[in-house]
Parts: structure tokens; C-alpha cells; sequence
């Protein structure tokens, strides 16, 4: 990194976000230019209602998020299908082979947002993994059980222990991203596997715990999926963020809902924090101390495990402080950001 932060100035290779909900119709042209404004690369999640599930979906979805992209943005939209029980393994495939499918994403069914078509039972898709290893195409895990039992706290680690371990011991040759890992299971678990396992982790896993959403009232816009966890946990991520581990990558699961939806009965799980994502990690690595493994995190490490080149140009972060607003306008959607009403000491120039 060629940064000096004592001079105020941070300077690394232009990131990229490996994990993002860009939406489609009137809210995506709304998000996409915080995206591109930071990232030159970003992997967009599939699952719209109803889900990117083939080559085909995602190609037109690709066209309507570049013809979004704010003019002079080199910005690149990486696509992932939505993996059900009926996935054509030929069709995933040949889109990888177009450069249309950048990789494919695994929901266990109702896990999250729009998964209701969500993968039912993992055996289902050996087939596909063994294509999907040959090919060298990454599997993008959303690692929790859906079981009514399993208290919403321990699903992560319940998917490792049940799903995850044996898929990796079963497949070593498949490239699985762990996507937005929330305990400490799960960095014991991906520390221990060999190089075809990383993870991705979240700026909100790493800055808040469970009581950010729970104490002093229900705090709708702490909300997401997986939830945030006890403070041992954050501080295990936190670890293995700043550890200068090559598997572990920048990933924001921005997921933009609108206020009122947050704002419910049944508010929507999802935090957005595409406006202020690159400032929000350099919060945490400068408070561990490890602005040294910033550029490795966020523009390294993800394009390494994914075999795409690391980005030549550079982003100038500086070192002044500044208050998130309230609410964003997403194209008439009022939506509130992650740190909404926070000072952040670091800026993206430009
Ligand atoms: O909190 C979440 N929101 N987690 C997910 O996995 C999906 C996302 C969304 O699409 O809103
Ligand atoms: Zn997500």
C-alpha cells in the first residue's frame, strides 16, 4: 500500500465489492452509482423476484445495470445465477464459458430475501458442483439452516457442521466464498480448509454486534441476514479482516430496502451501506491498527481467489470527518444508510 496515514491520505488499488444487491427497475438506477462510484468490479447478486436463475436472465439484468451506471464509470457488473433444484448444469456452464456467469449462488430455500426458490436439499446438485469444479466456476454459499428449530443465532455454525464441512470434503476441487461470515465457527472453519475456501465479511459484522440491534429498542436498520452476533464473534471477524489472510475479501451485502419496509412490523433484513462502504472498513482497519492489510482485503485478495487481474487504478481515501446523512433518495425510494447520522473520519476523494 502506498499510503502514509499520518499525512492524512490513504492511496490503494481501486476495490471491488464481491458481494452486492443492486435491485433492478427504478431502485437499481438509484443504488448502482454508490457502487461504481468506489468499486470497478462488483458481484451482483441474483436473487430479484423472480430470480437471475439462468444465462440468459442474467445477461439481459447485466444490460439494464450498465445502462444504469452513472456516465464515465468504468464500472463492471460481475453476474451470478441463482441456484435452484432445477439449475441446467449445461446452461451455467456455457454462461461462464461466455463470460456472462462470473459464479453461481447458493440460498438454502427461504433463508433469506427472495429465496423462497432457494436450493431444498444440497444433494440435489452434485451434478452441478462437479461441472462447476471442472469449470473453475466459484459456488457463493449463503451458509444457514432454515430449520424452525435452529434458533436464528446458531443457523451459521449449524450450516457449517451439517452443509458445509462435508461439501468441502466431498468437493476440495470446487471454490466455495463463505459469503458474509458472521462468527467465530465460521473463521475456524474457513481458516482450517485448503486455498478453494474464503470467505467474504460484511463492513456492518465488523462494526456492530447484536446489541446495536436490540438494546434500547428494536433498531430495524441493524437488521440483517445473517443477524450480527455476540461481541466475541465481531471481534473474530475483526481478526481475520485485518489478519492479512488471503482468504478472507471485501464483501458489503449492501441490500437496499425501503425505509417503510425496514420500518414494520415485519421490517425486511438488509443493511445499505453501499454509500459509505469503503470509508466504513477503513474505520475498522485503522482501529485495528492494520491499515497496512487494507489494500490486501479490499482489492487483492478477491480478485486472486476469483483469477481476475487486481485493478491497476488507484482510489485516494482522506482523512476527514463526516457525517452520514439520514436518509438517501434512491430514485424516489427513501432509503436509510448504514451509519446514518455517524461520523466517519476517512473520505473517498473524487
Ligand atoms: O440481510 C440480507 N438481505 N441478507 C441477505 O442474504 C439478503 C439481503 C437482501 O436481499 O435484502
Ligand atoms: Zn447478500
Amino acid at each position: 500500500m502506498k499510503s502514509a496515514p499520518q499525512t492524512g491520505v490513504l492511496t490503494i488499488r481501486r476495490p471491488d465489492d464481491w458481494h452486492v444487491h443492486l435491485r433492478d427497475g427504478a431502485v437499481m438506477e438509484g443504488v448502482v452509482g454508490y457502487t461504481a462510484r468506489q468499486f470497478a468490479r462488483a458481484i451482483v447478486m441474483p436473487n430479484l423476484s423472480p430470480p437471475v436463475t439462468t444465462t440468459a436472465l442474467a445477461a439481459q439484468y447485466r444490460e439494464r445495470i450498465l445502462g444504469a451506471v452513472p456516465k464515465g464509470r468504468g464500472f463492471t457488473p460481475l453476474m451470478t445465477a441463482y441456484l435452484t433444484d432445477s439449475t441446467d448444469a449445461e446452461d451455467l456452464v456455457r454462461g461462464h464459458a461466455e463470460g456472462v456467469l462470473t459464479a453461481a449462488k447458493l440460498y438454502p430455500a427461504n433463508a433469506t430475501t427472495n429465496s423462497a426458490h432457494g436450493v431444498t436439499d444440497i444433494r440435489k446438485l452434485e451434478p452441478i458442483f462437479e461441472r462447476m469444479a471442472e469449470i473453475g466456476m466459484p459456488l457463493l454459499v449463503h451458509g444457514e439452516v432454515t430449520e424452525d428449530h435452529i434458533d436464528v443465532f446458531d443457523r451459521e455454525a449449524e450450516f457449517i457442521e451439517r452443509i458445509l464441512a462435508p461439501l468441502v470434503e466431498r468437493r476440495p476441487g470446487l471454490k466455495v466464498v463463505f459469503e458474509h461470515i458472521t462468527t467465530s465457527q465460521a473463521v475456524e472453519f474457513v481458516n482450517s480448509t485448503n486455498e478453494n475456501v474464503a470467505a467474504t465479511i460484511t463492513p456492518q459484522h465488523l462494526h456492530i454486534n447484536r446489541n446495536a440491534m436490540l438494546v434500547g429498542g428494536i433498531r430495524p436498520h441493524a437488521y440483517c441476514l445473517p443477524v450480527a452476533k455476540r461481541e466475541q464473534h465481531r471481534l473474530a471477524l475483526r481478526d481475520a479482516a485485518t489478519s492479512g489472510s488471503a482468504k478472507y475479501f471485501l464483501g458489503t451485502d449492501s441490500a437496499p430496502h425501503a425505509r417503510e419496509d425496514k420500518e414494520s412490523a415485519c421490517g425486511c433484513a438488509g443493511i445499505f451501506n453501499a454509500p459509505f462502504a469503503i470509508e466504513s472498513y477503513a474505520a475498522v482497519f485503522e482501529e485495528e491498527g492494520a491499515l497496512d492489510k487494507f489494500e490486501a482485503f479490499a482489492s487483492i485478495n478477491g480478485p486472486r481467489f476469483y483469477g481476475l487481474p487486481v485493478n491497476e487504478e488507484k482510489i485516494t481515501l482522506e482523512k476527514i470527518q463526516h457525517e452520514v446523512c439520514g436518509e438517501v433518495d434512491a430514485n424516489g425510494t427513501a432509503i436509510v444508510p448504514f451509519h446514518a447520522g455517524e461520523t466517519l473520519g476517512w473520505r473517498l476523494a473524487g
